[in-house]
């Protein structure tokens, strides 16, 4: 997909470098064009080295007219972004003023344009600058107008007026040309989740008798992995607390190997701590519920013909763990059922105060612990959706996409993509 990014002059220019190395890195191809005030804060050199394209700041320079005039530049874009969008552009654009390289381009394409206003929150608020905001859109109603953020601003004033972060907006970008199709990668996935770190656990836990023997269950961990890679592959920066599993650790994935349940709440709990709590906490690992109140250090005999009773005591609940100590913004879990799928999941939703339960009759074999097809129910406060039989691989991608969904909302963004 190729987006053509309109900078001009304010002090968020520097947060749309930030935003062209996200987009490059999603795969976007990236033309940066630079308004006169956005070089006094940024220099064109920063965003040639970042996009791997001169950048465009003139309307007549002959030398960049030969290789791409602004006519072809205006016809390239399949999105125009411009971050930040400041109030004297906004004023330009509302007038239709053809007098610079962006505004000539402007109104010489027809490609999609998204404006992120950031500047001053009293110049924001400022009825000139709401009126040219209303103007723009009642004369290009297919504007996307991204609302700035409110907070401390540079002159030290707190209030709206504040671009977006770059990872936000990019995902933004990103979740559009997914949901568009415009400028499709032909290979590789849409990296919507870029920017989000995300901590899953995933396979069975293994609860020590002695060296040799250990109380463990079937699950292979599949489910778990593929959400892995499909979150890694989408960008996200994840790390997979693992039980013992024979599967190959997802490339480009973090992986932390644990035994028992103990081990995996004492691994999640540091690398939570070391990331400064995660985005997304996903639940996928099938955790014993019960460990032997002792372990012995050697193998245990045989003690004549008597049968042996086990003591167990109750592991901790790593996912209630999270959800209450608030280390995730957004927490996903599972409910491996065998009866009474959906009654068990709303219950565990609400038990362990997660957002979203993903259930899975685990008595079917054909979507059993080991299969490599599942189908699920995903249980969120406001709905719940089948995703039918189809590969693990394709159900990750449907559970990443309610995470997504069920995340904008918490988050409160309008959904205007
Ligand atoms: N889970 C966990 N720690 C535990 C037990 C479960 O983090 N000690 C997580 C699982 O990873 C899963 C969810 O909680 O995401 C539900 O697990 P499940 O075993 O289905 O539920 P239980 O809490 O064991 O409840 P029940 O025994 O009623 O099925």
């Amino acid at each position: 997909m190729r987006v053509l990014l309109g900078v001009t002059g304010g002090i968020a220019a520097y947060k749309a470098a930030e935003l062209t190395r996200e987009l490059v890195r999603g795969g976007v191809e990236v033309q940066v064009l630079m308004t006169g005030g956005a070089q006094s804060f940024v220099t064109p050199l920063t965003f040639q080295a970042l996009s791997g394209r001169a950048v465009r700041t003139t309307l007549l320079d002959p030398d960049a007219e030969m290789g791409m005039g602004h006519i072809e530049l205006a016809r390239w874009a399949d999105l125009i972004l411009i971050a930040p969008a400041s109030a004297n552009t906004l004023a330009r654009i509302a007038a239709g003023l053809a007098d610079d390289l962006l505004g000539t381009v402007l109104l010489a394409s027809e490609a999609p344009l998204w404006l992120a206003p950031a500047m001053n929150q009293a110049m924001w608020r400022n009825p000139m600058t709401q009126n040219n905001v209303r103007a723009i859109q009642a004369l290009r109603p297919d504007c996307q107008i991204i609302e700035p953020d409110s907070g401390e601003q540079a002159c030290g004033d707190v209030g709206p007026g504040r671009m977006p972060e770059p990872e936000e907006l990019a995902r933004r970008v990103l979740t559009w040309q997914r949901d568009s199709g415009v400028g499709r990668p032909e290979n590789g996935p849409v990296r919507d989740l870029l920017g989000l770190r995300i901590v899953l656990t995933a396979g069975p836990t293994r609860e020590r008798l002695d060296p040799v023997r250990y109380l463990s269950n079937d699950s292979s961990g599949k489910m778990g992995y593929a959400l892995a890679a499909a979150a890694q592959q989408r960008g996200a920066q994840v790390t997979l607390v693992s039980g013992p599993v024979s599967l190959a650790p997802p490339a480009g994935v973090e992986v932390v190997p644990v035994e028992s349940a103990c081990d995996m709440l004492e691994a999640v709990r540091t690398v939570l701590q070391r990331v400064d709590g995660a985005d997304w906490f996903v639940s996928a690992a099938a955790v014993a519920d019960y460990r032997p109140q002792t372990s012995a250090t050697q193998k245990q005999k045989k003690q004549g013909d008597a049968g042996l009773t086990l003591s167990l005591v109750q592991n901790p609940d790593i996912l209630a763990t999270v959800t209450s100590a608030r280390q995730a913004r957004l927490t996903v879990g599972f409910a491996a059922e065998t009866e009474n799928l959906l009654e068990h999941a709303r219950a565990k939703r609400q038990r362990k105060g997660v957002d979203l339960i993903v259930a899975n009759n685990v008595s079917r074999p054909d979507i059993g612990f080991n299969s490599d097809e599942n189908e699920v129910w995903i249980v969120s406060a406001a709905d719940e959706t089948l995703v039918s039989r189809q590969s693990k691989t394709a159900v990750a991608d449907k559970i990443l996409d309610a995470a997504l969904a069920a995340d904008r909302l918490k988050r409160n963004i309008e959904e205007t993509v």
